[in-house]
């Protein structure tokens, strides 16, 4: 099974690369493509298609493309449902102490990852990352 995982600009720019692929292949998981990029507002956009009517549709696309990006292919058993556990609540004050956004991060729109939240999304993701 893959997903698509994403260390998003605040991730990159506090040099947390390290330290969040770490958890990932500590889980157990293979990341078997990985690229660092600055996301297109094209890309961005089709990324988070699904929010494009939210109230914070603009903010969310202008924080994506504000810096470099890690972005991956992760594979690995129920690997969509795992890496979303690892990741922690979307609002890091709901996140556990023990997922990266418990432990890394204090702020709802610098959450500092992403990952697919479904196989759909994944294969989409995926498809639209890596092609
Ligand atoms: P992501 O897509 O980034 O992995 O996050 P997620 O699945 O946990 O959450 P999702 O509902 O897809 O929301 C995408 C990102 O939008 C920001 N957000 N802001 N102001 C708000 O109410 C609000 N709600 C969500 C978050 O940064 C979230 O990661
Ligand atoms: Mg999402």
């Amino acid at each position: 099974m893959k997903t698509f995982f994403m260390i998003k600009p605040d991730g990159v720019q506090r040099n947390l690369v390290g330290e969040i692929i770490s958890r990932v292949e500590a889980k157990g998981f293979s990341i078997t493509k990985i690229t660092m990029m600055t996301i297109s507002k094209e890309l961005a956009e089709k990324h988070y298609g699904e929010h494009k009517d939210k109230p914070f549709f603009n903010d969310l696309v202008s924080f994506i493309i504000s810096g470099p990006v890690v972005a991956m292919q992760v594979e690995g058993e129920n690997v969509v449902t795992q890496i979303r556990n690892l990741m922690g609540a979307t609002n890091p004050s709901e996140s556990t102490p023990g997922s990266i956004r418990g432990d890394l991060a204090t702020e709802l729109d610098k959450n500092v990852v992403h990952g697919s939240d479904s196989d759909e999304s994944a294969e989409r993701e995926l498809s639209l990352f890596f092609g």
